[in-house]
């Protein structure tokens, strides 16, 4: 899964027999790759529509482990533009039901993160090691993105796009002060977790910080999606599935 075409660009031409169906105003891309049986769908943007995508490529293609990849941008002290974070949990940053709930909670879920599958995120944090020793390092020196650093952590989801500095210090000043210190923000992995925990799909994801939520967010993210952002999920994902 991808958020958006740019971030999946390249992936489709890998599969073979690929069949299209559409389902839910989305189309699902079924396929072969690496001898493994694959579905490509965009989940389109933000958390509601990244839990019907979710849901529906359960539900309707009883898919048993799920990978996401794309792009976020870097909050965390040290995650820089073309460094890669993978995953271990995800938190929902605009989640608030105080009083009823503590701030961050899940209502009825009691707890505020959900975690990603241990074994596919080890695997997942394999392949991009390995990516990043790869054709991908070419590709990074010619952008001028020296050394990027693999991170892994906790990754912060909302509804909102961050491109102010002063929003994304809120942000972070309120979920380090409830004991959360994310390294990344994005809009819909915190929604793919919890639809993948209610059906016990495991779930991994890794998103290639394409700025750092500031006032120049949009500018970097639609640079970096369009030429860093596709040949980083083809390389990661082509060794992860070869690793499956
Ligand atoms: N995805 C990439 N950059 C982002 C940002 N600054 N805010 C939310 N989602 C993002």
């Amino acid at each position: 899964m991808s958020a958006l075409l740019d971030e999946q660009r390249g992936l489709l031409e890998q599969l073979s027999h690929p069949r299209r169906v559409q389902r839910a105003g989305r189309t699902f891309w079924c396929g072969q790759w690496y001898g493994q049986e694959v579905v490509l769908v965009l989940t389109k943007i933000g958390k509601v529509a990244a839990a019907t995508t979710t849901t529906t490529l359960i539900e309707a293609f009883g898919v048993d482990r799920i990978v996401f990849t794309g792009v976020a941008g870097g909050v965390g002290a040290g995650v820089n533009v073309g460094d890669l974070v993978v995953a271990d949990a995800f938190i929902q940053h605009d989640m608030d039901s105080s009083p009823l709930f503590a701030r961050y909670e899940i209502p009825l879920y009691g707890c505020s993160t959900l975690a990603c599958d241990v074994a596919l995120s080890t695997i997942l944090l394999e392949a991009t090691h390995a990516a990043l020793t790869g054709t991908t390092a070419h590709f990074f020196n010619e952008k001028n993105l020296v050394s990027p650093h693999i991170h892994q952590g906790l990754i912060a989801s909302g509804d909102q796009f961050v491109a102010s500095a002063e929003v994304a210090s809120q942000l972070l000043d309120g979920l380090q002060a409830a004991g959360f210190s994310p390294l990344a923000v994005e809009m819909e992995g915190a929604a793919i977790a919890q639809v993948c925990r209610d059906y016990k799909v495991p779930f991994a994801a890794v998103r290639t910080i394409s700025d750092r939520a500031d006032a120049h967010a949009h500018v970097d993210f639609s640079a970096f999606v369009q030429q860093v952002a596709s040949p980083c999920a083809l390389s990661i994902m082509s060794r992860f599935l070869q690793m499956l």
